[in-house]
């Protein structure tokens, strides 16, 4: 519904469409999710996401104050039904109606938001729900597309589903790619669902985490295997690669990615489009989770996507992917480890965290230059709450003392994020002391600085000198940051659903 432009004007845009397009940076997304105790306003996120080039991202609902800082960009955007929404929205089409109407034709107008896709649920088959969404999905799915096709947005607009690659597998007997096919209690739901997709003329979204495949793979999965540079560097691939027929595998993506090709094949649909909703690695929370490991892996899938290469079963087909994620959450759920909170390419305040080629140069590593900031982040007042000086004294043998300290760490540490502080992690070289200062500081961060925040029976204390010790940064609140989330909201990814990166691994 755009208006008419004027003769210059849609020239100009027709020039940039085609610069897009031939760049290929049309190809790279990134997911925005807003589980975070500390949240930039919106404008600034998405003036942080066009100052890097992004022309696509995905968020997990259409909240209304993200819809609006999306709202005049003209970045292509994947909202969601949430799963808690698919039983309603599945069972009733008066009610997918209203979904649509509420969150897609409401922002359709000039200088509303490009809506391009809607997720219906997000990851709903994963082994860990149980099959509680088996039933219901398909049906919303319908009803949201007709709703779209209705409402006049569905040329434009497509419904698809997110899947976790736990709803492939490769069987034990025979554990390559080409042996892919879906988990037998999702095969019936998968073809459904892939025969109205074909239909509908919308992709198939699959969430790849090589990460997790290294994570859950114990030692028996190589570390190289995870990447993208057969073991550094062309030409030297010092990894043994998965021998599948007349395809040799060398990472863990393609074997992934490949195996859900399999599996479409399997059914007949072998040419469905496949989107990747959601591929990155974090940076912090566990010892694999680090800058220079997450620089490695983004420089090969960055590399790949430039070259417009797929995998070896399509490789004429582009990756199209969505990074996960853009900022750091710290309201995640940690039961699938604590790297959760650490997805980010960039901190929660927007600074970048390492080098990446995000303009799709291609070509040699020089092409990754660091990202450009969040430009207009305001903070709260620079200080910090850390253990009392005086309460640091010599308390070893004090008991009680320690049992205080204990608690009160426990306490803050339960309500704020101090997934930074376990071995091998940012701050995982701190001391007791500072042990204690990092949990302080989180809590009365999050709690946006009350006074009352930082007591702690009396152990802490409000100091202006900045505690940060080199990488370990003890941050300052931004301004503007909405209450804490609640955890029930909390998506769970758990160590059962991603049993699947795990079997595609031991290839
Ligand atoms: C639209 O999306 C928002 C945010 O996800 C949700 O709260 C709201 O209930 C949706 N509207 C309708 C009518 O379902
Ligand atoms: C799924 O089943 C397991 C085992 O029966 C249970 O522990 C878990 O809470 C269930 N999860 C859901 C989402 O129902
Ligand atoms: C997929 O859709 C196309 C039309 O878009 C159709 O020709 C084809 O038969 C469909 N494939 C299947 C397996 O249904
Ligand atoms: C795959 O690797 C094997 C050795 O593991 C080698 O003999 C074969 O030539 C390779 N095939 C291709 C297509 O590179
Ligand atoms: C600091 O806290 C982490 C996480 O709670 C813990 O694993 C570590 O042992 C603590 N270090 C010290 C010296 O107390
Ligand atoms: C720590 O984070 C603050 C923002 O919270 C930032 O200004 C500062 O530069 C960071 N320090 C380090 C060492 O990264």
């Amino acid at each position: 519904m755009a208006a008419p432009r004027n003769g210059i004007l849609s020239w100009l845009i027709v020039a940039v469409a085609a610069a897009v397009t031939a760049s290929g940076v049309d190809a790279l997304g990134v997911n925005w999710g807003t589980m975070s105790t500390r949240r930039l306003p919106p404008k600034v996120v998405a003036r942080l996401l066009t100052d890097n080039g992004f022309k696509k991202v995905k968020i997990f609902d259409a909240d209304e104050r993200t819809m609006q800082g999306l709202a005049g960009t003209g970045i292509e955007t994947m909202v969601a039904v949430p799963n808690d929404l698919l039983a309603a929205v599945g069972g009733d089409y008066g009610r997918a109606r209203e979904w649509v109407k509420d969150n897609v034709t409401r922002y359709a107008f000039d200088g509303g938001v490009n809506i391009r896709l809607v997720a219906v649920g997000n990851e709903p088959f994963l082994k860990a729900y149980n099959g509680s969404f088996d039933k219901v999905t398909v049906p919303a799915l319908r009803n949201v597309q007709r709703a779209l096709d209705e409402a006049g947005h569905g040329a434009a607009v497509k419904a698809t589903v997110p899947v976790n690659a736990d709803v492939y597998d490769s069987p034990a007997s025979n554990p390559v790619p080409s042996a892919g096919r879906f988990r037998d209690d999702v095969a019936g739901v998968m073809a459904e669902m892939c025969r109205f997709l074909n239909r509908s003329g919308a992709p198939l979204t699959v969430n790849i985490y090589p990460f997790l495949s290294l994570y859950y793979g114990g030692d028996g999965f190589p570390l190289d295997y995870a990447f993208f540079d057969g073991g550094g560097g062309a030409g030297r691939s010092t990894i043994r690669a998965v021998v599948d027929d007349q395809i040799n595998y060398t990472n863990v993506f393609d074997a992934n990615f490949d195996t859900l090709v399999s599996a479409l094949r399997r059914i007949g649909f072998g040419h469905l489009p496949v989107v990747v909703g959601e591929v990155g690695w974090p940076t912090d929370g566990d010892r694999r989770a680090t800058p220079a490991l997450a620089e490695r892996f983004y420089a090969g899938l960055l590399r790949r996507i430039a070259a417009g290469r797929g995998t070896p079963l399509r490789p004429r087909a582009r990756i199209e992917a969505y990074l996960f994620g853009l900022l750091d959450e710290d309201a995640k759920s940690v039961a699938p480890g604590n790297f959760e909170r650490h997805w980010g390419i960039f901190t929660f305040d927007g600074r970048p965290k390492f080098p990446l080629d995000l303009r799709l140069h291609g070509g040699a590593a020089a092409a990754a230059t660091m990202p450009a900031p969040a430009r207009g982040v305001e903070y709260l007042p620079r200080r910090w709450c850390v253990l009392s000086p005086r309460a640091g004294g010599d308390y070893d043998d004090d008991d009680a003392w320690q049992a205080r300290l204990a608690d009160s760490v426990g306490y803050a540490c339960a309500r704020a994020d101090c997934t930074a502080l376990g071995y091998g992690c940012s701050c995982g070289a701190l001391d007791a002391a500072g042990n204690a200062s990092y949990a302080f500081n989180a809590y009365y961060q999050a709690q946006g600085q009350v006074e009352a925040a930082c007591d702690f029976q009396g152990l802490a204390v409000v100091v202006d000198k900045d505690a940060s010790r080199g990488a370990c940064n003890f941050s300052v609140q931004v301004v503007g940051s909405a209450a804490p989330v609640a955890a029930a909201v909390t998506p769970v990814r758990t160590a059962a659903g991603l049993a699947a990166a795990l079997a595609l691994v031991l290839l």
